[in-house]
């Protein structure tokens, strides 16, 4: 971090940076709360490299009484090992927990049977008690925070462009479904929540996971404080050190500006006078950190 901007990085997590206000939060909140009245089963989407920074409490207070799958989305992005770990903490929870990349048809297909089963184990007093052919229908809402694939996931499963407009915040949830197999019936929008941005770390995983737009983003702070956290981890600390083609020994004595500024040099990011133009530069390493190209990168470990 450049020495004279120690809290530049706080400023640029704050709650306005994802467009949220107390009266879309109040919403959004009513909008979940109608929802799952109508549901048997929550499908809750999480960023597989931040499953907690991605988690919204409300949805354990609100889903109680009903059938819970966590969907642990980005699987391909994130850090195997991370990974299986965190399959068990929510397993550990009584939920069920699959890791998904939602453009493989084959985990989109286990989310179908894991709801499936979930239906099944909800119905299954009701359907031997019914005397007569009983084929019950199971309602499901996908929820989750903005940018962790909730649409994706949704339009997968129901093989069209189902969700997409009322994915944003202040706009209502619209109770319409979408028969998606024999049995099962989506909300064809997504339940939306807000991201814990009262928690300043949370904030920073987002913005490192591209789960807060880096237009609004002060990507000089947002990048320092990737490259410290990649430096921390051994693993990750050598993953970013080829991908820039850095020795380690010339990195001994730098801050994560210096680091940064060396990154742009290495990538080119120069301009007159030979400085570097480390807003460029940032650009490149927070993109290629999102996107995976730095290697699969899990920023928060149970
Ligand atoms: P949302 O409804 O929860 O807001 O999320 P949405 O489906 O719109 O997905 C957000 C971004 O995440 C999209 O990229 C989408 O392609 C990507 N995405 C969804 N699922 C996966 C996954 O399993 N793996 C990977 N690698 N990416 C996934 P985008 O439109 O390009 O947005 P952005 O990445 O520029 O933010």
């Amino acid at each position: 971090m450049k020495k004279n901007d120690s809290n530049k990085s706080e400023k640029s997590f704050s709650s306005s940076s994802i467009n949220w206000y107390p009266g879309h939060m109040v919403k959004a909140q009513n909008d979940i709360k109608s929802a799952i009245k109508l549901i048997d089963i929550v499908v809750e989407v999480l960023d597989a490299r931040i499953p907690l920074a991605s988690q919204n409490p409300i949805i354990d207070e609100l889903a109680q009484e009903k059938q819970r799958i966590v969907v642990l989305n980005k699987a391909d992005l994130a850090d195997e090992e991370e990974t299986k770990k965190w399959i068990k903490y929510f397993e550990s929870q009584n939920k069920s927990c699959l890791a998904v990349d939602s453009s493989n048809p084959q985990d989109i297909k286990k989310i179908v049977s894991e709801i499936t089963k979930k239906g099944e184990e909800t119905y299954k007093d009701k359907v031997e008690k019914a005397k007569l052919d009983y084929k019950p229908i199971y309602r499901v809402l996908i929820a989750g925070i903005p940018n962790v694939g909730k649409s994706t996931i949704i339009n997968k499963i129901a093989k069209r462009n189902a969700a997409n407009v009322s994915n944003k915040p202040g706009v209502t949830v619209r109770n319409q479904w979408i028969r998606v197999d024999a049995n099962i019936d989506l909300l064809d929008t997504p339940g939306l929540l807000w991201p814990r941005l009262d928690d300043n770390n949370a904030g920073e995983k987002l913005a490192l996971t591209g789960n807060i737009k880096q237009e609004i983003l002060d990507l000089e702070g947002v990048a320092c404080v990737g490259i410290e956290t990649l430096l921390n981890i051994d693993k990750y600390k050598s993953m970013f050190l080829e991908k820039y083609k850095i020795n380690e020994e010339d990195i001994d004595s730098l801050d994560s500006y210096d680091i940064l500024e060396l990154v742009g040099r290495k990538r080119g990011c120069l301009v007159s006078g030979g400085n570097v133009d480390t807003l460029k530069a940032s650009k490149i390493f927070l993109d290629e950190l999102k996107a995976g190209k730095i290697g699969r990168i899990s920023l928060e470990n149970v």
